[in-house]
């Protein structure tokens, strides 16, 4: 096993993916290509729903955050092991719609929806709506006075938690575009223009300390906050709410560096909490909503790609170019997020060339992993970067007109495209 029970080595020396042997799978399919192992997805699902009934409480379910891998087939995969969704767009909404998913399961997000958006959503029949911020409450009021709808609603708090993550994806701080803040006073008054609406029917809170967390405690302190806001809110306005929702962020093993992660222990021990804390705070324990996105998907998938030019600068460093970059993976150009990265073709030799994975685009920047070591690579080469299953394709650009990659799903012992690869003809599709 290499980090992840999808990545193994075979008889011929080279990485296999969900037990099929990645220089054939790239052979068949191409290069720059994304595999999915679907068996590790629905895996890590039934974990989530089983520990989440376990010690959530019944009616608790986990939402998939369509943000980290967006395509139908992952809509209908999700569908049917019986989780709920969180959409971020209307995009993301059309996809799940689409896919014949059931639209009452689905969350939707984002600090600017539209009016258009809103309207989208309540048309599609959209279980929930996050609210924002107060025009959107507004805003919801009348497009559903409109459509002689009561909608459903969660309002997003914004609990002031730095999750010691990196800065670019932490959003439960004060200082959020996210979400209204307790400690600015702003979330109570939040709750009592939500309450003062006749149409929209209130459930309870949301709210999103992060991503990529390591450990138990930036969420079970977003609980405490949560669960003493919600007994704020009912001594102040008699109202307790049913549902807290408390978002994504349960981190991902993406190299040796990072901690093995057992989801299940994390979510006993945050049940535990949860429990106690309602005690303390004298409520009833909510319907608790998490949304997993990268923790479900990303250690199933990764990308293959064909090395190209090898060189090295002498006195400086190696560089090895393979054919897709920060187009289909943008995370080091953004993040400098860290990836294990292999010579599939020659994954049991020795891994002792230190480089630079660079990508094909016309920019310097374009890198995927700076100082890796893997078995020195010839031309023609198949290169591996593991855990690439979240935040790659659903962040994947045209940038340089490159093509997006297809997705290939993997299950059972064969492959499937669950998303083709992209043409010229389409990159250019829309040019008048
Ligand atoms: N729910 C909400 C409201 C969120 O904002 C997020 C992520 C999630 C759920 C899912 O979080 P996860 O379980 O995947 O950590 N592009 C960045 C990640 C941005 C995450 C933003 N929100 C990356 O590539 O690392």
């Amino acid at each position: 096993m290499i980090l992840h029970p999808t990545y193994e080595l075979n008889e011929t020396g080279h990485l296999t993916v969900a037990g099929l042997d990645a220089v054939e799978l790239a052979r068949e399919f191409g290069t720059p290509v994304y595999l999915l192992d679907t068996d590790a997805v629905r895996a890590q699902c039934r974990l989530y729903r089983e520990a989440f009934r376990e010690f959530f409480g019944e009616t608790s379910l986990p939402a998939f955050a369509g943000k980290a891998l967006c395509y139908k087939g992952l809509y209908r995969l999700i569908a049917e092991e019986g989780i709920l969704a969180d959409c971020v767009s209307p995009g993301e909404l059309f996809t799940a719609h689409a896919a014949g998913f059931l639209m009452e399961n689905v969350f939707f997000h984002g600090n600017n929806k539209t009016d258009a958006d809103l309207r989208y959503a309540l048309e599609l029949g959209v279980g929930h709506i996050v609210a924002d911020g107060e025009d959107e409450l507004d805003a919801l009021d009348r497009i559903a006075a409109e459509l002689d709808v009561r909608p459903h609603i969660l309002l997003r708090i914004t609990p002031g938690i730095d999750p010691h993550t990196h800065k670019k994806i932490s959003t439960g701080n004060v200082d959020s575009k996210f979400g209204m803040a307790i400690a600015t006073g702003q979330a109570m008054e939040f709750v009592k223009r939500a309450l003062a609406s006749p149409r929209l029917i209130l459930d309870g809170f949301h709210c999103h300390v992060g991503s990529q967390i390591f450990d138990t405690e930036p969420f079970t302190d977003a609980c405490d906050i949560m669960l003493g806001f919600i007994a704020a809110v009912r001594s102040e306005t008699g109202y307790e709410a049913g549902m807290l929702n408390i978002g994504g962020g349960f981190g991902v093993r993406y190299t040796e560096a990072d901690p093995e992660i057992d989801y299940r222990e994390n979510i006993r021990l945050l049940g535990a909490e949860i429990d106690r804390m309602c005690g303390v705070y004298g409520v009833s324990k909510p319907r608790i909503v998490m949304e997993p996105g990268r923790s479900i998907v990303a250690a199933a998938g990764c990308t293959l790609y064909t090395c190209g030019t090898v060189k090295t600068i002498p006195g400086y460093r190696s560089y090895i170019s393979v054919d897709g970059g920060m187009p289909d993976n943008p995370r080091y150009a953004l993040y400098q997020s860290q990836y294990t990265v292999l010579n599939a073709s020659r994954a049991n030799a020795k891994a002792d060339f230190t480089c630079t994975v660079a990508g094909r685009c016309c920019e310097s920047g374009d890198l995927l992993a700076e100082g890796v070591s893997l078995a020195k690579p010839s031309r023609g080469d198949i290169i591996a970067v593991l855990v690439t299953g979240a935040y790659n394709y659903s962040m994947a650009s045209n940038y340089n007109r490159i093509p997006r990659p297809p997705v290939v799903e993997l299950s059972g012992g064969s492959a499937r495209v669950a998303v083709r690869r992209e043409t010229y003809a389409d990159v250019a599709a829309l040019d008048c």
